[in-house]
């Protein structure tokens, strides 16, 4: 197959990744610019201040990647863009950056979808896993567990009926004044929690399905703060009680994934995938079921460009490509590819 070079550029919500991804080299370098601290005064991301913020980033950040690897611009084969899902007004800064920087170049643009990125984000990795996988992808808009029988070939064995995994972490997190992003501050603050003070439910454990619910478990967090004394280590143990919950509700239900296709590599994937609690038990539940887990480093477990260049050159190698009257898809499904 020919070599290609791809810039790859991620803008689906608080963070502009850029990256370039040689088909041959690997991937030659990345830059992220992280808007944590726009958004932390109120609480979450704002997406009128996020898309401002992309459009300020992106040439930057294009002009110091491509400093930092040593290419010019007109070295590129082809721009990927994220398409969807994700917050509109960001998805069209990079869109409208991607597209008109390859159509300047003359060169192929393709939207690639987040989750499949996300997903593929595990290949980038020097010990990389084989087809067919179970991937469970745990970001701030998605729980799904998928069956990855070939690329594009994804089927949706279960997701969260309501709050994503990330969300119910940022959620518990406000709720434990820990500020924003709160997943990273809960994971700290959780570790010295007493384990054994309060038992959280492991929400739809206890019938079959492989589905999930997380709202219950910050309500349940309200709940118990507010039956008792909310002093400093009340709070740590209904921080750990969170966790466990999510860690223990998130092993059980890959452990039945991966016993009902049968599939031997697990793969975890998605901001949540950040966490050391999480990805400990997940190599415990595949030893026990003799498969193996593969995750990606943790900065492309979060939004990033790699994973964006990465899937793109993968379509765009299949021969895909996106016309100029491109747009995006907020709401995308990844059984739609
Ligand atoms: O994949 P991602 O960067 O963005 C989306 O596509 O949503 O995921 C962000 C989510 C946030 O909810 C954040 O709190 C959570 O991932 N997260 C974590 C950790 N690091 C990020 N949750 C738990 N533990 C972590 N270490
Ligand atoms: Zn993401």
């Amino acid at each position: 197959m020919q070599n290609m070079l791809v810039l790859g550029i991620e803008t689906s919500c608080d963070e502009t990744g850029l990256a370039l991804y040689d088909s041959d080299r690997g991937l030659l370098g990345h830059r992220l610019y992280s808007q944590v601290e726009i958004h932390a005064e109120f609480g979450g991301v704002v997406p009128e201040l996020a898309s401002r913020d992309h459009l300020r980033r992106a040439v930057p950040l294009l002009t110091e990647l491509l400093a930092s690897t040593g290419c010019n611009r007109r070295e590129l084969d082809a721009v990927a863009y994220t398409r969807g899902p994700g917050l509109v007004g960001a998805l069209l800064v990079g869109a409208a950056f991607g597209r008109s920087l390859a159509w300047a170049l003359g060169v192929p643009a393709i939207g690639v979808h987040h989750m499949e990125a996300h997903l593929l984000a595990p290949m980038l990795e020097a010990q990389s896993p084989e087809l067919p996988f179970v991937a469970l992808l745990v970001s701030g808009g998605h729980t799904q567990l998928v069956e990855v029988r070939r690329i594009g070939d994804y089927v949706l064995l279960g997701e969260s009926l309501d709050d994503a995994a990330g969300e119910a972490f940022d959620k518990t997190a406000k709720l434990l004044d820990l500020g924003y992003p709160g997943g990273p501050a809960l994971e700290a603050y959780a570790a010295s929690g007493d384990p054994q003070r309060f038992q959280f439910p492991r929400p739809m454990t206890n019938r079959g399905g492989l589905d999930f619910s997380f709202s219950g478990l910050k309500t349940h967090a309200a709940t118990t703060l507010r039956k008792n004394h909310n002093d400093e280590s009340t709070r740590r143990a209904v921080a750990r009680a969170f966790l466990d919950a999510v860690v223990d509700t998130l092993g059980i239900k890959c452990r039945r994934a991966l016993e009902a296709t049968g599939v031997k590599t697990l793969i975890a994937a998605g901001g949540v995938s950040a966490n050391q609690a999480l990805r400990k038990r997940l190599h415990e539940v595949a030893a026990n079921v003799g498969a193996r887990v593969y995750c990606p480093r943790s900065e492309f477990c979060t939004d990033n460009g790699a994973m964006i260049a990465y899937a793109g050159a993968v379509r765009l190698q299949a021969g895909e490509r996106s016309g100029l009257g491109f747009g995006v898809k907020p709401r995308w499904s990844l059984e739609e590819l």
